[in-house]
C-alpha cells in the first residue's frame, strides 16, 4: 500500500491556522476553514485505508466510500475547489507575475478528481485493494496540496491582492454561499465527520 501522510502534516506549523480572523487574510479565511474540515475527513479516510479489513464486505472503508465520495465531490470539489478556481485564483492571477503556483494547483485539483473517480470505480468493482490504494493516494495528495495552499499560495495572495480585488472576492464568496447553501452543506458533512469519529472511537 502507498504510505499515507497524515493530514496533520498539512497543518504543521501553519502560523495562520489559529489566527485567521485578522483583516489581512480575509481573502483566504473561509477557504482555510474549509481546509480544516477536509483534513479532518482525510484523517478518517486514511485511518480506514490503513485497516486490515479482511475482504470487501468486512471493509469499513468500502462501507463509507459512498459518503466519502459525496463529500469529495460536493464539498471539496464543487464547493471549495470551485470557489478557489472561479474566485481566488481568478482574482489572484493578475498579481502573480513571478513564481505563479496557480497552474500547479489546478493540475492537482484535476488529479484529485481522477483519484475520486478511481475510488468510485474500485468500489463499483468491489476491488478492495484498488479502493485502498486510491484512497491512500488521494489522502496523501490532497493533504500535500492543502499544505502548499496554506503555506505558499494563500500567503502570496494575501500579500498581493489589491483592496478592490479583496472586496470583489468577498462579494463572490457571499454569492456562492447563498447560491450553494454553504453553511448547510458544511453542517451536513460535519455531522458525517462526527458520526465517523464516534464509530472509530
Ligand atoms: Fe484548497
Amino acid at each position: 500500500m502507498i504510505g499515507v501522510i497524515p493530514a496533520e502534516v498539512a497543518r504543521a506549523e501553519d502560523p495562520r491556522s489559529k489566527e485567521s480572523t485578522v483583516s489581512g487574510d480575509l481573502a483566504t479565511h473561509e477557504l482555510r476553514e474549509e481546509h480544516e474540515l477536509i483534513l479532518e475527513v482525510l484523517d478518517l479516510m486514511a485511518e480506514l485505508a490503513s485497516e486490515d479489513a479482511g475482504g470487501f464486505d468486512a471493509s469499513r472503508l468500502a462501507t463509507h466510500q459512498p459518503a466519502f465520495s459525496e463529500f469529495l465531490e460536493s464539498f471539496a470539489d464543487r464547493f471549495h475547489h470551485a470557489k478557489e478556481e472561479a474566485l481566488l485564483f481568478a482574482h489572484a492571477r493578475p498579481f502573480l507575475v513571478h513564481c505563479n503556483p496557480i497552474e500547479q494547483m489546478l493540475y492537482e485539483h484535476a488529479l484529485m478528481r481522477e483519484l475520486r473517480v478511481a475510488m468510485d470505480e474500485a468500489h463499483r468493482a468491489r476491488d478492495l485493494a484498488a479502493l485502498t490504494e486510491a484512497c491512500a493516494e488521494l489522502c496523501q495528495t490532497l493533504a500535500q496540496h492543502i499544505f502548499k495552499e496554506n503555506h505558499v499560495l494563500y500567503p502570496m495572495v494575501e500579500q498581493l491582492l489589491s483592496d478592490e480585488a479583496r472586496a470583489a472576492l468577498g462579494e463572490g464568496y457571499d454569492e456562492v454561499r447563498k447560491r450553494s447553501g454553504g453553511p448547510a452543506l458544511r453542517e451536513r458533512f460535519e455531522a458525517m465527520r462526527d458520526a465517523l469519529r464516534d464509530e472509530l472511537g
